[in-house]
């Protein structure tokens, strides 16, 4: 029998495929539904293939079990977006997509790294403004990846990516996770990660134990001139305390790629020196934004159909290293 499948997203097509194929009928929300306009259609569905913009939250899922709502495909590694303690009350499944955006977000990390280390941001705008006036020994120097130290917060899957291309770039590569990985460059206090790297890289979920993690004391703990790198989610790096690190000079540079509150992005933020600001998108490509709209769709096909999911999200469970 045919069920009802609420896609939230604009997107291809081609992306909702493994649904169509199985015959289901879906609601296409386009992007255009508020917190109240879920609250509204969850009812009405079976499954909701949800982004990470999508607050699904308990009254989300408490109208969707009015109805007959049985599982959420969050298009995202992250979940933060979903009340999964709720959600597991209900007995709605959830279901994430780990695994096919690791490259993707490891080069948008890299990038961002190479940016803050090589000032690309201020020489571009320099050149842009026409304050450029032409080529100095000592204009626009940066530091050398070459010999220096990454410190990767968080030894997820992700992590491990940036720590393969930091490698060959010749970055000495350490790790911070609360377990011991036991893998070569695990450092077991955070706080020694923090004050032996030139270039901190954060790769962790957003959760109360996480939220705030790098404060202003941890980035006092940096080496001068250091660089601090975030793809993970606004919030794990305070940022009011790296704005006063940028200004003080304490930090040389800092890249973000997510923030409190997106897509509102802090007034500060926007005016902090040697900050390079990307608009969340570590898995913006299309083949990994493919991936990521097919194995969530998979996943829901599964649960519709009975079956266990591939990559289930459990209530209990923290949520893992990215
Ligand atoms: C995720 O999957 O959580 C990413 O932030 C999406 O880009």
């Amino acid at each position: 029998m045919p069920l009802k499948v609420l896609v939230t997203a604009q997107m291809p097509e081609e992306w909702f495929d493994p649904l169509v194929r199985v015959g289901h009928d879906i609601v296409l929300g386009e992007g255009l539904l508020d917190h109240d306009g879920l609250v509204g259609k969850a009812r009405e569905v079976d499954a909701i293939v949800s982004v990470l913009t999508d607050p699904i939250d308990a009254a989300v899922l408490e109208s969707g079990a009015r109805g007959s709502l049985r599982v959420v495909g969050n298009i995202a590694v992250g979940y933060d977006n979903i009340d999964v303690v709720r959600a597991a009350e209900l007995g709605i499944a959830v279901c994430n997509t780990p695994g096919v955006l690791d490259a993707a977000t490891a080069d948008v990390t890299m990038f961002l790294i190479l940016a803050c280390t090589r000032r690309a941001s201020a020489a571009e705008f320099a050149l842009r403004s026409g304050a450029w006036t032409g080529w100095g020994l000592t204009n626009f120097l940066g530091s050398d990846l070459e010999g220096s130290t990454l410190g990767l917060v968080g030894y997820g899957r992700i992590a491990r990516a940036v720590e393969r291309r930091a490698n060959g770039f010749s970055m000495r590569v350490l790790h911070h996770t609360r377990h011991d990985s036991g893998r070569p460059g695990f450092v077991a206090d955070l706080d020694q990660l923090m004050s032996e790297s030139d270039v901190i890289s954060v790769h962790v979920p957003l959760t109360p134990e996480t939220s705030g993690l790098i404060d202003a004391r941890r980035l006092r703990l940096m080496r001068r001139g250091g660089a601090v790198v975030n793809t993970a989610r606004g919030g794990i790096v305070d940022e009011d305390a790296l704005v006063d690190a940028l200004e003080s000079g304490e930090l040389a540079s800092a890249g973000l790629d997510v923030f409190v509150g997106e897509p509102h992005v802090d007034a500060r933020l926007l005016s902090a020196p040697h900050l390079i600001l990307l608009p969340h998108i570590g898995s913006a490509t299309w083949g990994t934004r493919s991936k990521m709209a097919l194995l969530a769709c998979d996943d829901v096909c599964r649960v519709l159909d009975g079956q266990a999911p591939v990559n289930p999200v459990h209530a209990t469970a923290a949520q893992p290293a990215r």
